[in-house]
């Protein structure tokens, strides 16, 4: 009697052992079967250099490619920037949110915001990866507030502690959300690697805005934070050109300061140009001479005549400086107006519009 009942004890364990999922083994040919069907049956992503990934039905296609670890051109994520337009050469996709930024020309002509569309077919595209980025990893991880200093009346520098050993990886003029009480806006992170880990960011207060109602109003030293990064795509590509123009508006500052920081350890042998514009000579906050990267300086205002400053916009003020803008490479970041009329007028006046990289500080809510 109790011979038999440690017997189907025995059976029940062996079945057990095979149904469960402990026993890869045994399992694993089923797995790979689903999985190689899988393959066939999702839609593939095919960019014009001959990378490919898979892309399930409920991501975008610019998210399929980050779970793939590769990166494709992006900034906002939420259809507003324009930054990941992409030409479909052949398939089909479908929209989950507005193609804000798409102009009706461009949409005619096959255009899609890869943030915005799923794919519903195999989609061909005419972008090519961005190679390194792809391969930093995504984290979400906790940081604390280590300082806030004033930078003026309406700019605050937050300096965020990571924990030790966090291995938080970033190219000089990404970004990363930061995350408190559920809210979560971008912010461009304003420094280049530091030893320390820190990282810096430079916050423009927005009336009425949350985040930065807490950060000016209520936040304090060592308050507990979260951060998701790196993001973005906006950083340094050696592409030949003469000319280096880094352009900005506001706190648009903060990714060029990062990217000017970098050159100093990676030589740049070109001729660099810092075109910076503000309303008012108390808004320009920054003394871009401290990165130690040697370029031009060209401060910018718009509502305030002042020797020594151009008066103006900041594309114009490019256009004074009589470049060759063939020979020219812009790096443009700051406010969505500034962006889209420096492109315009820039490419007017001879840049190529692929040498034009933007990170446009549109609503992240
Ligand atoms: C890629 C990226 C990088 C960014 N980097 C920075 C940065 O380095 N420094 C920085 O200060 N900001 C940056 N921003 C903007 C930032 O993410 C927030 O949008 C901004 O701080 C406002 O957030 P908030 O919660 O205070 O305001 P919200 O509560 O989101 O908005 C309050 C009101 O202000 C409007 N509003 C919000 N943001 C803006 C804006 N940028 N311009 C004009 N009106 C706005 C909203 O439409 C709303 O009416 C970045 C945005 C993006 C997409
Ligand atoms: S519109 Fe897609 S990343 Fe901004």
């Amino acid at each position: 009697m109790d011979e038999s009942y440690v017997q189907i004890a025995f059976c029940g364990v062996l079945i057990f052992e095979r149904l469960s999922c402990l026993d890869i083994g045994f399992w694993y040919p089923y797995f790979k079967w689903f999985s190689l069907n899988l393959e066939l049956i999702l839609p593939k992503i095919y960019l014009s250099n001959g990378v490919e990934f898979i892309a399930s039905v409920d991501q975008t296609i610019l998210d399929a490619a980050r779970q793939n670890n590769i990166a494709i051109e992006h900034s906002c994520r939420n259809g507003r920037c324009g930054v990941c337009v992409a030409l479909v050469l052949s398939g089909e996709s479908e929209p989950i949110r507005n193609e804000e930024s798409l102009g009706t020309v461009e949409i005619a002509n096959k255009n899609i915001l890869t943030c915005c569309r799923i794919a519903v077919s195999d989609v061909h595209l005419d972008i090519e990866d961005l190679g390194v980025i792809g391969s930093l990893p995504l984290l979400t991880l906790p940081c604390r507030i280590d300082r806030i200093k004033h930078l003026n009346d309406d700019v605050i520098e937050v300096v965020l502690r990571l924990p030790p050993r966090s291995n938080f990886t970033f190219i000089a003029g990404q970004y990363i959300d930061l995350i408190h009480a559920g809210i979560r806006r971008s912010y461009s992170i304003a420094n280049t690697a530091r030893l320390d880990g820190k990282l810096e960011l430079q916050v423009k207060k927005v009336e009425g805005g949350i985040m930065s109602d807490y950060l000016f109003l209520q936040a304090a030293q060592n308050d507990l934070l979260r951060l998701e990064g790196p993001r973005g795509t906006f950083s340094y590509r050696d592409d030949g050109s003469e000319n280096l123009v880094l352009l900005a508006t506001g706190t648009g500052m903060a990714p060029i300061k990062a990217v000017l920081e970098s050159f100093k350890n990676l030589g740049i042998d070109k001729t660099i140009y810092v075109v910076w514009g503000a309303k008012r000579k108390k808004d320009l906050y920054f003394d871009t001479g401290s990165t130690g990267t040697k370029h031009k300086f060209v401060p910018v205002l718009s509502r305030e005549k002042q020797i020594g400053f151009f008066y103006g916009y900041v594309q114009n003020a490019v256009l004074d400086l009589g470049l060759d803008l063939k020979k020219t490479t812009v790096y443009a970041c700051g406010s969505e107006i500034m962006i889209r009329d420096a492109l315009a007028l820039l490419v007017e006046n001879g840049l190529e519009k692929k040498r034009f990289y933007s990170d446009a500080f549109v609503s992240s809510n």
